[in-house]
């Protein structure tokens, strides 16, 4: 495992960053880790401690909707009490500096918009928005628990909009994140196991179409292999890393 700030970062990315116009940010759950939002996988991951498959998905919500709201209901509280790190935060800024920088990304804490990113696709759904699952409705004003779990005017449960196992990724959001990797001319992916698709596909999407791949995450992952640089360390030390490098070196 690496610490950001030792990290050399290689002259030959700085040099395709300054000729790239289109760069993507493929990101999961461990680029908010350090916003305190515990990851799924890997060494401190939440999903060690609890078995959220068997509660993220819509059988176990129509089963118990109760306890699928108490889980929802712990990881809303903290998304909302959390803040975006650095990585967020480079991300953002680095959209004054490229022609077109996009974020794709599998989390559903709203982090990548809140640090002022504009072009965002979200693969996985949001978990600050609730919809009908009778009429489909949106219900985005704060939901009243105290009579149970809320409901909509037809009668039809609310759930959050968060993409369950086993249900389709909303397609306008996949296939705007598809075009973008493969307009991309580089592609970072940031604190993902990689290891769920088809939002990991779009890595491959991406190398097939020609783009630089950079992954940047504290441990090796099932892509480590296919990729043209390997940073290992956090994100939030790293990406300022590169950015500031990249700066130095050119002229604005
Ligand atoms: P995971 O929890 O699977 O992976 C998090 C990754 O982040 C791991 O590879 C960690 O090593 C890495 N990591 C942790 N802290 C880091 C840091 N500070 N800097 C850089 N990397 C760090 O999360 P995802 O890949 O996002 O889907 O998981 C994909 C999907 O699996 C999620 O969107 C969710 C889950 O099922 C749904 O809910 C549909």
């Amino acid at each position: 495992m690496g610490d950001g700030t030792n990290i050399k970062i290689d002259e030959s990315l700085i040099d395709s960053l300054k000729e790239s116009e289109s760069i993507v940010f493929f990101t999961g759950a461990g680029i908010s880790s350090e916003s305190g939002i515990p990851t799924f996988r890997g060494r401190e991951g939440l999903w060690n401690k609890f078995k959220p498959e068997e509660l993220a998905n819509f059988d176990a919500f129509m089963r118990n909707p109760e306890l699928v709201w108490e889980w929802y209901n712990y990881r809303r509280k903290i998304v909302h009490d959390a803040q975006p790190n650095p990585a967020h935060l480079t991300i953002a800024e680095m959209q004054n500096h490229f022609k077109d920088v996009t974020v794709v990304t599998q989390n559903v804490d709203n982090l990548h918009r809140r640090a002022g990113s504009k072009k965002i696709f979200e693969l996985h759904g949001n978990i600050e928005r609730n919809f009908c699952i009778n009429c489909k409705k949106f219900h985005n004003e704060e939901l009243d628990f105290s009579v149970g779990v809320p409901k909509c005017e037809c009668g039809g449960l609310i759930r959050p909009d968060v993409v369950w196992f086993g249900e389709y990724l909303p397609e306008d959001q996949f296939l705007g994140g598809e075009k973008a990797a493969i307009n991309s001319d580089i592609f970072f992916v940031v604190g993902t196991s990689a290891v769920v698709y088809p939002a990991a596909g779009l890595v491959y999407t991406a190398k097939a179409s020609g783009a630089t791949i950079i992954e940047i995450n504290i441990e090796e992952t099932e892509i480590s292999s296919s990729v043209n640089y390997s940073y290992f360390g956090k994100a939030g030390e790293i990406l300022p890393r590169i950015f500031e490098d990249y700066k130095l070196r050119t002229d604005f």
